[in-house]
């Protein structure tokens, strides 16, 4: 592949969504000369599907009793035991501000009567301290503040443009991209982005499941670009699955509306098609326990039901009546009107969903990678903040934290008097699955909510038997490639971890076993490319 353009910038950012848009503003503001890449339009990220909120403790504006401490705890109590303790205390630190740095661009949240912003509670949480807005739709209203703010400041975006590949310098270090002008109905043109910094912020893999909340764009490319640029990943085996999306029929697959958690926060509950409760005795929040342990409970309760009706369940929001739900959950009252249910009147069938991805490529707290010049953040990144179960509405405030502090720290790289040329840009052969379909539906039977040595050795094996080993053609192919190897690489860490933890539940090894289990796992790419664990990194949080 002969690139047939060429630009250059001091930071080249992958990736639309809160992360990628907040360190090119801080970046810009910094002096610096960025430009963002994005395969799809600027606004078709995953940030625009989020609509719980932004989980922080605002000074002045938090609920009695709540504290940074407290948001801390419920995030450790989460992760299961894999949170990084640095990691949760400085991030979480850094959420007030990085809301009010958003507010400043131009985002509006909710109110409450007394005029302080609105809370909301989601699973996982001792206190509403979750900011929102429109209702739930907060994650719009934070990519439309931001793609505005963008635009305000001329900050060039390649849109329909992939990145296909981090370029190395002969030192190792990221020297730029090569891109893929990838429009639909426009012959793909290679190019070369040429930059000091780049800046993974692409998002997760939900697009490896059969159903996902996230949107078509969500295929792993960041994780994979990563990996072939030779950076370590952790606690990539930790794919959170969302308890309730909108369950529209017998064997639907693709990108499914979430129906958020913020309503078991506002009193919905979950109940059978007996109209049996489900989390009541199973955890001391019930509803409102953390999400793994959630859909978990609604996996198992599934699986019991009699033919037909195993499924899904029922999330019964009726009590809020019908002005409330639809001031306060417009965007899910029209998805359920959309498929002919009333969400006021009648339960709402919802199932679990691949939703995201708690590893990711290992970051350190100022989202840099094992690779110098090549930085991670926002869902693509593994900062130590989730541990091996994220909680509910932490996700916006790791993106807008660690955005800025990324950004802070490639314009701190002193800068090269001799940019690196970067190494030859052909591409590499990569192993592509042939039939996603069917890469899908091995993830989803095998390496789901429920995993044994059996099942996820069937999903290597048929995913091995797969694979043919081509220069990617397109955009297509890469997205393909990026999910060979996202599924590769999860199936990898998820054979390894030989116990039951957060998001990662083995049926053949139930139960928690820390005296072996409470580190993370790190893999890198062999010579060959093949995905290995290449150590262990012990957790740091207190329990
Ligand atoms: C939700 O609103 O339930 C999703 C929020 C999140 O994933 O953090």
């Amino acid at each position: 592949m002969t690139p047939e353009w060429e630009a250059s910038a001091d930071l080249v950012v992958v990736g639309s969504g809160v992360a990628g848009l907040t360190a090119a503003l801080r970046a810009r503001e910094a002096g610096l000369r960025v430009v963002v890449v994005t395969k799809s339009a600027i606004s078709d990220g995953n940030t625009r599907w989020a609509q719980g909120g932004i989980a922080v403790v605002l000074p002045g504006g938090h609920e009695s009793g709540d504290s940074a401490q407290r948001h801390a705890a419920d995030t450790i109590a989460a992760g299961g035991g894999l949170c990084e303790s640095a990691a949760v205390t400085s991030i979480l630190a850094g959420g007030p501000a990085a809301v009010a740095r958003l507010r400043r661009r131009g985002a509006v949240f909710d109110a409450a009567a007394d005029g302080a912003l609105a809370l909301g509670r989601e699973g996982g949480h001792s206190a509403f301290r979750v900011v929102h807005a429109g209702g739930d739709a907060t994650g719009a209203e934070v990519e439309r503040a931001l793609a505005d703010s963008v635009r305000r400041a001329a900050i060039p975006v390649l849109e329909q443009h992939l990145a296909a590949q981090v370029l190395l310098a002969g030192s190792g270090a990221a020297a730029g991209l090569l891109v893929l002008a990838a429009g639909t109905g426009v012959p793909d043109r290679p190019g070369v982005v040429r930059a000091q910094s780049v800046l993974l912020a692409t998002g997760g893999l939900g697009q490896l499941y059969q159903v996902t909340s996230n949107p078509a764009v969500a295929t792993a490319d960041g994780l994979a670009l990563a990996l072939r640029a030779g950076a370590a990943v952790a606690d990539v085996e930790f794919v959170q699955f969302h308890p309730t999306v909108l369950y529209t029929g017998p064997g639907v697959s693709g990108t499914a509306p979430l129906v958020t958690e913020a309503l078991r926060g506002a009193g919905a509950v979950l109940v059978d098609a007996a109209g049996d409760r489900l989390m009541a005795g199973v955890h001391p929040l019930a509803d409102l326990a953390p999400r793994d342990v959630v859909a978990a409970a609604i996996t198992r309760r599934m699986a019991a039901a009699p033919s037909g009706v195993g499924d899904h369940v029922f999330l019964d929001a009726t009590h809020l009546g019908p002005a409330e739900f639809g001031r306060r959950f417009p965007g899910v009252r029209a998805a359920c009107q959309a498929v002919g249910i009333d969400p006021a009147r009648q339960p709402i069938p919802v199932a679990p969903a691949a939703h995201y991805h708690c590893g990711g490529v290992v970051t350190d707290l100022r989202g840099r990678t094992s690779v110098p010049g090549l930085f991670a953040a926002g869902e693509v990144a593994r900062t130590g903040l989730h541990g091996a179960n994220r909680l509910a509405s932490n996700s916006l405030v790791e993106g807008l934290v660690m955005g800025e502090r990324a950004a802070a720290a490639t314009g701190a790289r002193p800068p090269d008097r001799h940019p690196p040329e970067p190494g030859p840009s052909s591409g590499p052969l990569l192993p592509v699955a042939t039939d996603l379909g069917a890469l899908r539906r091995l993830m989803s039977r095998h390496a789901a909510i429920g995993r044994d040595r059996a099942g996820l050795a069937a999903a290597q094996a048929g995913i091995a038997r797969s694979v043919t080993q081509r220069l990617p053609a397109g955009r297509a192919d890469y997205e393909a490639a990026a999910l060979t190897l996202a599924a590769r690489v999860v199936l990898t860490a998820a054979a390894a971890r030989t116990e039951s933890r957060g998001c990662h539940v083995r049926t053949d090894f139930v139960g928690r076993d820390d005296a072996e289990w409470r580190r993370s796992l790190v893999l890198r790419l062999d010579e060959s490319g093949v995905p290995e664990v290449a150590g262990a990194v012990l957790a740091t949080a207190a329990r």
